[in-house]
């Protein structure tokens, strides 16, 4: 507990995406929220508005050295971490990034909370590519036997051992989430976010899928993904260690993304492909079919909002109002290109 209090929360990675839309959930629900990152793909205009706050703080620093976590770690109660490299394609080009962000920066966050006198509650994100290329979908939380195929979903998996153990040795609290794709109009990575990108680039003539397009997965709306986190990261707990899918009943594949897109923008757009992968994923590692299983959630009472399609349109449309790359609305009748899918 912290002087006023409240109940003290670490969130590791809180300056990006996800992290730094929990963070008002967290404060709303009275406690003291200290963010930990170091700013590699976050940025802290993500946690300018909560910096005059007297229950939050920031601390830059690097998980993959233990030792700056120590002082940290020790002042708190419970840790949502939410640091690590959260893009797949990088672990073909580099395969130690996921190695440290995500496997040794856990590790070393696991091993301070060991030392720790009261930190003993880990509440850790992680993914849908653990599964790799599963055979049953919607794919439930026991689903076996896991083979990630990507290095993300490896050492997310690898992270996912290191929590068991340290839940299983040293008596620490675990809740797992394993999330489908999150999308939201402050992401800045992902199918989204790199169309609108691309978009810009060809001022609306074309647009490059990675793949054949007929990927199909489960795309989270932010806003369901936090309610998740807190509402059931922060419960008591039932055992040691807890699992939950965190996904859409639903699939959108990438062509009908780029089509949402290129209506919300009222263009007219050629698609191009670029194949990297012979069997039309999108690169190396790329799931093609992804839907979660969320029965175990909703038996605790989560609830979904949004649809996949309805996520991705929101997220769109939201993008457009805060003119995010938004490039010129082209006269259809005028433009010389034609929209191919
Ligand atoms: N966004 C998704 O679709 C999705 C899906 C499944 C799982 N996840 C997981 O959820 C978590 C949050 O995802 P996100 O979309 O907000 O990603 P993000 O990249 O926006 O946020 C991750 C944050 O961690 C920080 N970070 C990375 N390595 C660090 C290190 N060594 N020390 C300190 N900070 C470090 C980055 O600077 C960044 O701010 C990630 O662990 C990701 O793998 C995300």
């Amino acid at each position: 507990m912290s002087a006023t209090g409240l109940q003290r929360i670490l969130v590791t990675g809180g300056a990006g995406f996800i992290g730094s839309s929990l963070i008002p959930e967290l404060l709303n629900r009275g406690n003291h929220v200290t963010v930990a990152d170091h700013l590699s793909v976050g940025k802290k205009q993500n946690v300018e508005p909560f910096l005059s706050k007297d229950n939050f703080d920031f601390i830059e620093l690097d998980l993959i050295d233990g030792n700056t976590l120590k002082d940290v770690v020790k002042k708190c109660k419970l840790v949502f971490h939410l640091a690590g490299n959260s893009i797949v394609k990088t672990g073909y080009s580099n395969s130690e990034i996921d190695f440290f962000n995500n496997i040794v920066a856990t590790r070393n966050l696991l091993e301070n909370m060991r030392t720790s006198d009261g930190c003993k509650k880990i509440i850790f994100t992680s993914t849908s590519a653990i599964y790799g290329e599963a055979q049953i979908l919607p794919t439930p939380e026991d689903y076996g036997p896991l083979k990630p195929i990507s290095m993300y979903g490896a050492s997310k998996l690898a992270c996912e051992s290191l929590i068991s153990g340290y839940a299983g040795t040293f008596g620490i609290e675990a809740v797992i989430f394993r999330l489908a794709n999150v999308v939201g109009p402050s992401n800045k990575h992902g199918v989204i976010f790199d169309f609108f990108n691309k978009l810009a680039q060809s001022d609306g003539k074309y647009l490059e899928i990675l793949g054949n397009g007929t990927q199909k997965k489960s795309y989270i709306y932010i806003d369901d993904c936090v309610n998740a986190l807190a509402k059931i990261g922060l419960r008591p707990f039932d055992s040691g260690l807890e699992i939950f899918n965190v996904g859409t009943d639903d699939q959108i594949d990438t062509n009908s993304i780029a089509q949402i897109i290129i209506a919300e923008m009222g263009l007219q757009t050629e698609i191009r492909y670029a194949s990297q992968q012979n069997d039309g994923r999108g690169w190396v590692g790329d799931i093609k079919n992804m839907l979660l299983s969320t029965e175990k959630l909703k038996k605790i009472g989560w609830k979904i909002n949004y649809s996949s399609n309805e996520s991705v349109s929101l997220t769109t449309k939201k993008m457009i109002e805060n003119k995010y790359n938004t490039i010129k609305k082209f006269d259809v009748k005028s433009s010389p290109h034609s929209l191919v899918l």
